[in-house]
């Protein structure tokens, strides 16, 4: 099960709240994945993926503002990483558009643990080096 962990703590309200509200959207989606039974409700894990997108969007947009307007050195890296997760989530979510998938539940399960260990250690290998690093008021925007 995905879940957000206090040692998963970066210090940045702002990064620290979307943090927890991406566990939230990728622990909705686990449980989606286990529906009773094995089947896989396809309009829900494109709802689910689908908001997960904008989300990650959203978040993505604001760290990278945060790290530009800090001159934070791992910025191209962190950028680089984020561009990968928006790629796979395009991809998947396109095919899921066009019905093109041959086995829904393969590539849903296969999605399941992509999204609990990129997020888990995207945050832990890459956003916790931005510990102090970013400026105070982009640390706490009004
Ligand atoms: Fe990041």
């Amino acid at each position: 099960m995905a879940n957000w962990q206090e040692h998963m703590r970066v210090g940045i309200d702002v990064v620290d709240d979307d943090h927890q509200e991406l566990f939230a959207i990728v622990r909705e989606f686990d449980m989606a994945t286990q529906a009773a039974g094995g089947l896989v409700d396809s309009v829900l894990i494109g709802d689910i993926l689908g908001r997960l997108q904008v989300y990650v969007h959203e978040h993505f947009d604001r760290e990278e503002e945060a790290q530009r307007e800090s001159r934070y050195e791992g910025y191209a890296e962190n950028k680089r990483q984020h561009d990968e997760l928006r790629h796979t989530l395009e991809i998947f979510l396109d095919k899921h558009k066009r019905g093109e998938w041959a086995d829904l539940k393969q590539a849903t399960e296969h999605m399941r643990s992509f999204l609990s260990v990129w997020l888990s250690e995207h945050i832990m290998k890459t956003d916790r080096k931005m510990r102090g690093r970013i400026l105070p008021w982009v640390r706490n925007p009004k």
